[in-house]
């Protein structure tokens, strides 16, 4: 939820923390802030506000030294403010901490220091271990420990994490002791980047394109010890050992914004390609049906299959909705979506040959990754969809699926939905035919599929159409989605779309289900967003639509080109390239994306940083 950097080396620290911010700052930008050692100094710049305000905080206040740790932060304990940003200081200024994750017994530790007669200026959770790493360090040299080594810093912070409940990635600096940075990390993700003379720390691997591609992923319960000439990792249960280096991919291209005012419009229209490379070298035409690399289970395996729990949250939560209703159509397994954090302390009746499926586009989000750790403890294979190699679900599974969507920075979530859901499309094929369905039938859906980019670029060219609609509805403080079967999980991701970027309260409903009690919100002030293309079901789509529009309610619809009907019925109706029914969530989630990213921008929103949220919800 927040981002760390580090550094140590022969550059000054300053700009490369900066831009490593910069980078992290989807993680959360509430706050950020620096802290630089040079000869025997720290350095403190930190400030609210994105990481904009700091560096130019920097240019009239600079700093030198080649060691330091930055921060940009996602509130969770202390509202954003100067005083709760990171870093922060512990004692009487000997250490400096910057910190992802929740100290749970934070209130605890902080009375016991209190009584010890630390002073406290923040209402952060962080503060404390700072401070407790600080009290940890005065302890060691009142045994005679010698304050200038790094064997004293290493067991001070030893001692202090013993004492944490909850998650912690942390960075930590000791004034006395120079070229000399301590991380630990659990549960909150940390990468170090290696370097020539140089070492790097960041909470994913961004910060470090362009510097380095060896980097270490550290796992729960290890601290590392960063100097300029070399890195050493130790384990809490099995002490020093030997990193495991990986090679990262080329940074991806076209991280930039390409010509694209906000990421999120960008990444909406890159989804014509995102699908493709979701679907590439995974459709086996011979076969008539879909082939993976990564799920580690054999056919056999698989066919021992007799349920299937997909857990995510948010968007993945939608994505996961429709692979539920995909794999019960065509593999006739039953499957269930569970939010992960109801799952995590549920504790359903699953048995040992029920196989769950992590979905996550960052693979780093708390409440999903400690679903997933809590069906792997269960002995469930347990397997993740994800877009981000390397994070930590994506490591901790026992395989899965790659989105192959490339970066998305916009905290929005779309083209992470609809890679989710041609994947779970992909999947549902290819159990399916494990099972029983026919050629033909295999041979249908990859056909389906590999119509679908095209449906995507046409379906992309109602924008201009959406701006309009979004000068109509701008203003307007309610607004209902429905939506039936396939159309009813993107009727809750057009919802949250809309919440979430505009701050407008957006509710999505089965369209039948409108009549049990939400119809009564329906009033000329409420519009009701209908996902209403041909299926067969359309028929009783059309009678809700009827109910609304005789409580005066606005009707924006959804329709398959063609529909003349609509026209007579709806406000407004953007149409949409017919496909099948169990590929529509594909096709209406655009026009959706469209329609919250013009209504955000009316509404003076950021679009890529709305208020409140970050990209990786890595806190539970
Ligand atoms: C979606 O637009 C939101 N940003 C949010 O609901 C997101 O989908 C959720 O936090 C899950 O994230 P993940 O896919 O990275 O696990």
């Amino acid at each position: 939820m927040c981002g760390i950097v580090g550094y140590v080396g022969f550059r000054p620290a300053a700009e490369i923390l900066l831009e490593g911010l910069r980078r992290l700052e989807y993680r959360g930008y509430d706050s950020a802030g620096i802290a630089v050692i040079d000869a025997g100094e720290i350095s403190i710049r930190k400030k609210a506000g994105r990481v904009q305000e700091l560096a130019r905080l920097l240019e009239k206040h600079p700093v030198n030294g080649s060691l330091g740790i930055g921060h940009t932060r996602w509130a969770t304990h202390g509202q954003p403010s100067d005083i709760n940003s990171h870093p922060h200081v512990g004692g009487n200024g000997e250490v400096v901490v910057v910190h992802n994750g929740v100290i749970e017994n934070y209130s605890i530790l902080k009375s016991h220091l209190q009584t010890l007669g630390y002073v406290f200026r923040s209402s952060t959770d962080t503060e404390v271990a700072a401070h407790l790493i600080a009290h940890e360090f005065s302890e060691l040299i009142k045994m005679g420990e010698d304050p200038e080594s790094s064997n004293t810093a290493i067991q001070a912070v030893e001692a202090a994490i013993k004492q944490f409940k909850g998650t912690y990635g942390l960075g930590v600096l000791f004034r006395d002791i120079p070229d000399f940075l301590i991380a630990a990390r659990l549960g909150s993700p940390l990468v170090i980047g290696m370097g020539q003379g140089e070492y790097f720390l960041a909470s994913d691997a961004g910060p470090l394109a362009g510097h380095t591609q060896e980097v270490v992923y550290l796992s729960d319960h290890e601290l590392v010890v960063l100097t300029s000439q070399g890195m050493q990792l130790h384990h809490r249960d099995t002490g020093k050992h030997a990193p495991d280096v990986q090679v990262l991919a080329q940074a991806e291209s076209g991280s930039g914004l390409n010509g694209f005012e906000h990421y999120m419009l960008k990444e909406i229209f890159e989804q014509p390609e995102t699908i493709e490379n979701a679907m590439r070298g995974r459709l086996d035409e011979d076969e008539a049906t879909a082939k993976f690399g990564g799920l580690n289970l054999t056919p056999q395996q698989l066919r021992r299959i007799d349920r299937i729990v997909l857990t995510g949250c948010g968007t993945s939560w939608h994505a996961g909705l429709v692979g539920e209703y995909l794999i019960e159509e065509f593999a006739r397994i039953p499957t269930e979506v569970e939010y992960a954090s109801e799952l995590r302390y549920r504790n359903p009746p699953l048995s040992t040959s029920t196989m769950v499926f992590a979905i996550t586009q960052s693979g780093e989000t708390a409440d999903t990754l400690a679903a997933m750790r809590e069906c792997k403890r269960k002995g469930h294979p347990t397997l993740a969809i994800c877009n981000v190699v390397g994070s930590t679900i994506a490591r901790e599974a026992d395989g899965g699926i790659f989105l192959h969507a490339g970066p998305e920075v916009g905290v929005a979530s779309t083209k992470a939905f609809t890679s989710q859901v041609t994947v779970l499309t992909l999947l549902a094929l290819y159990l399916g035919r494990l099972r029983n369905m026919s050629y033909p039938a295999g041979q249908r859906i990859i056909s389906h599929l590999q119509a679908m980019p095209d449906a995507i670029r046409k379906t992309l060219e109602c924008h201009d159409q959406i701006k309009d609609i979004a000068q109509r509805y701008c203003d307007y403080d309610n607004f209902l989605y429905l939506g039936r079967l396939y159309n009813f999980p993107v009727a809750l991701e057009g919802a949250l779309k809309l919440k979430e970027i505009s701050y407008i309260h957006a509710e999505g409903y089965p369209a039948a289900e409108m009549k049990h009690g939400p119809i009564a919100l329906v009033d000329e002030r409420t519009p009701s967003v209908f996902i209403a293309p041909r299926g067969h079901i359309y028929p009783k789509v059309m009678s809700n639509l009827e109910e609304i529009k005789a409580r005066k309610g606005p009707v924006i619809a959804l329709a398959c080109e063609g529909d003349a009907k609509l026209d007579q019925l709806a406000d407004d109706v953007v149409y949409v390239p017919f496909v099948e029914e169990y590929l529509q969530p594909l096709v209406c989630s655009i026009p959706l994306q469209l329609l919250s990213y013009e209504i955000a921008l009316l509404r003076g929103c950021n679009v890529d940083r709305p208020r409140n949220l970050a990209k990786s919800v890595t806190v539970e």
